[in-house]
């Protein structure tokens, strides 16, 4: 019997390649569901290349012409509005949604779906505690997709939780490696979009670039682990293939090596606890190559002390944090703020803003709405 899959966020990066490798996978999976933003030529394409059950979109404005071909030409599909496409049952939901927009897809996920592979990271950061609480109450697996946390998650299986002394995360470094803090004040944003081992969406690789990726990871690796945050540690290690290590507490550390294409831990998230035979994803041994680690340079990267200091702070902090960072992001893309003006803005934002502790899921949702519209103000205000 096939697995069904539903796939929110269907059209991005990590969607994208969830579909070839369900493509690749002899009817071991079948696609139920396909969630798109807005990107309805795509979503069309891949609605006729994969026949899901169902489709839907989360652009009102697009969802007419998303029914109007699916009845003109895809008609064993059926078109679902989005608050009800989040509610369908499957075997595996994969949550690739960018930002905290994958927040309340991914609380659904857990409820209908039996397994969640989880790539969207800012719904664990802005909502750590509560996704846990869903997940013992439903006894939902979630599966990091992550490379780090998948890594992790590989290497846990040679160990038990309470064995581990710490968790080692790995980071390319990003594009701006080594640079200094003025040299960073003039960098471009094709630069940092240029990320050296890694293809990805835009937010990731932004948030790779300013270290700001590997802060969020620290928290998501806190809640999806729960070792607390001074036993998670940060390695600069360009050539990313080790793509993270556990230390036990016998003083070994296991790392997971492979190459650097998302594919491999996706497979891994849905075929969990087999392995399946491929020739696809071989790293290559042949002839010699070596493995740097470095410390990252916090002080020039402030985004990865940032993410430390709020996920000890708690859930209000993490949602500013989050909040201003996908703003920042944004208005770095569209070149109203400069890279460097990033971290600065947040701090800026963890500042200004006093928001009470969440404690439910409607909270965060609100409280990430007035920290963005807050944040898209200062934006405005154009001091960065
Ligand atoms: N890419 C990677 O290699 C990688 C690695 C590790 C972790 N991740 C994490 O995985 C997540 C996805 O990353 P990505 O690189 O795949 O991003 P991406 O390429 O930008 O794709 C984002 C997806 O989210 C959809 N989307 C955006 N806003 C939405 C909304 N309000 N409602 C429904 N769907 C929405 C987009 O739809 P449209 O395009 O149709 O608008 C698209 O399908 C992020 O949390 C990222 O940090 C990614």
């Amino acid at each position: 019997m096939s697995k069904s899959i539903n796939i929110l966020g269907s059209t991005g990066s990590i969607g994208t390649s969830t579909l070839k490798i369900i493509q690749n996978s002899e009817s071991a999976f079948s696609v139920n569901l396909l969630l798109a933003g807005g990107n309805l030529e795509k979503l069309k394409k891949q609605v006729q290349e994969f026949n899901p059950r169902f489709v839907s979109i989360h652009d009102p404005a697009k969802a007419t012409e998303l029914r109007h071909f699916i009845r003109e030409t895809a008609p064993e599909t059926e078109f679902v509005p989005f608050e009800e496409a989040l509610k369908l049952d499957c075997d595996i939901a994969v949550s690739a949604i960018v930002g905290t927009a994958g927040l309340l897809p991914t609380i659904h996920a857990i409820r209908h779906a039996k397994r969640v592979a989880l790539a969207n990271k800012e719904s664990l950061v802005a909502g750590g505690d509560l996704i846990r609480q869903e997940c013992a109450e439903t006894g939902t697996e979630i599966i990091p997709v992550d490379s780090e946390h998948n890594a992790i998650h590989q290497c846990l299986r040679a160990g038990e939780p309470k064995e581990i002394e710490s968790l080692i995360l790995t980071a390319s470094g990003g594009p701006f490696f080594g640079l200094t803090h003025e040299q960073l004040e003039s960098v471009t944003i094709n630069e940092a979009l240029n990320h050296p081992t890694w293809s990805m969406g835009s937010k990731v690789t932004i948030d790779s670039a300013t270290l700001m990726n590997k802060g969020l990871e620290v928290i998501e690796a806190h809640f999806l682990f729960r070792v607390p945050y001074s036993r998670i540690h940060v390695k600069i290690h360009p050539q990313s293939v080790v793509h993270s290590m556990v230390e036990f507490r016998d003083g070994s550390i296991l790392a997971q090596i492979g190459i650097a294409d998302m594919q491999l831990p996706i497979q891994y998230a849905l075929y969990y606890p087999g392995r399946p035979e491929n020739q696809i994803f071989r790293f290559p041994l042949e002839g010699s190559f070596s493995l740097d680690f470095h410390d990252p340079d916090r002080v020039t990267f402030r985004c990865l002390d940032l993410a430390y200091r709020c996920g000890e702070a708690g859930a209000a902090e993490r949602i500013v944090l989050n909040g201003a960072n996908e703003v920042a992001v944004q208005a770095f893309l569209k070149g109203r703020i400069s890279f460097a003006g990033i971290p600065a803005f947040i701090e800026h934002m963890l500042n200004i803003i006093d928001v009470p502790h969440p404690t439910t899921v409607a909270e965060v949702v609100e409280l990430d709405r007035r920290v963005k519209k807050q944040a898209e103000l200062e934006v405005e205000r154009g001091h960065f």
